[in-house]
């Protein structure tokens, strides 16, 4: 099969960078890590892989779409074809969405539409639901909405901590981060004949 040449996108320690790094016989090579916080801990983890990293300060750009069009020209200079978001914690613009379309795709901590931003466990908590979760979907324009690809409830407990919740939140992620993409690129990926 070949290998999709993909990109991940992190902001934070990159746990779920990593789960997709180490995930047997995914049909991605990552190419590309792209971080929008200098000094991240998913940049320490990048290296570890042997992932090229690009790091970038969207402050310093004239505008959202000068950020996204450098971030196009790296990713195509890459040959990026699909990108995984991991932890991005920025809204992805008109121009990165219409030259990925239908290939950018994000995990989310909460069964969304419930509770989408920032601190998605946190809100969880306070509201004290008892089920909560991890949402796969594709993205468009808003925050942690677009097409769902795959929910997975988790339950909290009477007497759970907040960080009990995360924990069993992302042991959810890990596992399923890496079966979303196996199956979603097996649907829409082709064999190589030239093998
Ligand atoms: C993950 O829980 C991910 O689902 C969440 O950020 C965390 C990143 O952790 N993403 C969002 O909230 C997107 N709105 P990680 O850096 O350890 O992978």
């Amino acid at each position: 099969m070949k290998k999709v040449r993909a990109a991940a996108f992190a902001s934070g320690t990159g746990s779920n960078f990593q789960a997709i790094m180490e995930a047997e016989g995914l049909p991605i090579e990552v190419v590309l890590l792209v971080c929008d916080k200098p000094g991240a801990g998913v940049l320490e983890k990048a290296e570890r892989f042997g992932v090229n990293a690009s790091v970038f300060e969207p402050k310093s750009y004239e505008s959202k779409s000068a950020y996204e069009q450098e971030l196009i020209a790296e990713l195509n200079g890459a040959g990026v074809e699909w990108i995984f978001l991991a932890g991005y914690m920025r809204i992805v613009g008109p121009d990165l969405l219409g030259a990925f379309e239908g290939r950018i795709i994000n995990i989310h901590p909460s069964l969304l539409p419930a509770f989408p931003g920032k601190d998605a466990i946190g809100q969880a908590y306070q509201a004290g639901v008892d089920t909560t979760g991890v949402t796969v979907h594709f993205i468009d324009e808003g925050i942690d909405t677009g097409p769902i690809i795959a929910q997975e409830p988790v339950a909290v407990f009477p007497g759970d901590t907040e960080q009990q919740v995360k924990e069993r939140i992302q042991q959810v992620e890990h596992r399923l981060y890496p079966q979303v993409i196996r199956q979603l690129l097996k649907e829409t990926t082709y064999e190589d004949k030239t093998k």
